[in-house]
């Protein structure tokens, strides 16, 4: 048996025949993205990447923001790398993070397939080594950084992304609201304890401003935060 989802208490029947409308009228055929996501099922990934309209949030963002340097936090399959990777500006590249080896091997594999693997840097390490080790480095400052990966260590992230960010830079982060789990203030989950902390250091930084917006769909109900860097670090 499959393991269950957290969302799938709330499933709604319209949700994904309204995504699937607004995917027929807004996105292409995609072979190398359906190559990626075949790939990556094939390997026993757990199929919880974002859903092809939130990529190509991530790749307007890249695109809208000139990025030349972008860092990803959790790459699986390389299914949203490679709608960062779209976005960027001539040149630039993508660094991202996984300290899974079998999902690396995948993820470079998809980047290939979809000629990209020059432009993405797939690092593989527990990804608080790797920014401590890119800040080290003098690396970044990175124009756009997306979060999604272990959800505990979410503050520690976002904490090294404006660290590594510049005047302007934009810090997306995915699975900031699990159906209304992060309402529950006293929860023994550390998912919702990350989740909470991240929301109140953001409140916190003078050197943000922030928005978060709730999202349903082929994932059920969760939603993505967008940060903004407005003072240098
Ligand atoms: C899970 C993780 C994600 O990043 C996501 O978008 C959905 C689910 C999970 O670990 O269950
Ligand atoms: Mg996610």
């Amino acid at each position: 048996m499959t393991k269950k989802k957290f969302w799938d208490r709330t499933e709604d029947p319209n949700w994904e025949a309204i995504d699937s409308f607004i995917a027929e009228h807004f996105l292409e055929a995609d072979p190398a993205l359906e190559a990626a996501l075949a790939a990556s099922d094939a390997a026993g990934l757990p199929p919880i990447q974002v859903d092809p309209l939130q990529g190509k949030l991530l790749t307007m963002l890249a695109a809208a923001l000139g990025a030349r340097n972008i860092l990803e936090v959790g790459t699986l399959g390389g299914y949203s790398t490679i709608w960062l990777a779209r976005g960027l500006t001539g040149g630039g590249r993508v660094i991202t993070l996984d300290m899974n080896p079998e999902y690396a091997e995948i993820a470079r594999k998809n980047f290939a397939t979809a000629g990209l693997a020059d432009r993405i840097e797939v690092r593989v390490a527990p990804a608080l080594d790797t920014l401590a080790a890119l800040d080290a480095e003098g690396g970044g400052p990175f124009d756009l950084v997306f979060i999604d990966a272990d959800k505990p260590n979410t503050p520690h992230y976002f904490d090294w992304a404006v660290k590594l960010a510049r005047e302007g830079s934009l810090i997306v982060v995915d699975n900031v609201v699990r159906e209304g789990a992060i309402l529950a203030a006293q929860s023994d989950s550390a998912h919702v304890k990350g989740l909470r902390d991240f929301y109140a250091r953001v409140a916190a930084d003078p050197r943000v401003s922030a928005t978060a917006f709730q999202t349903v769909g082929s994932k059920g109900h969760d939603g993505l935060a967008i940060v903004r860097v407005t003072q240098a670090p």
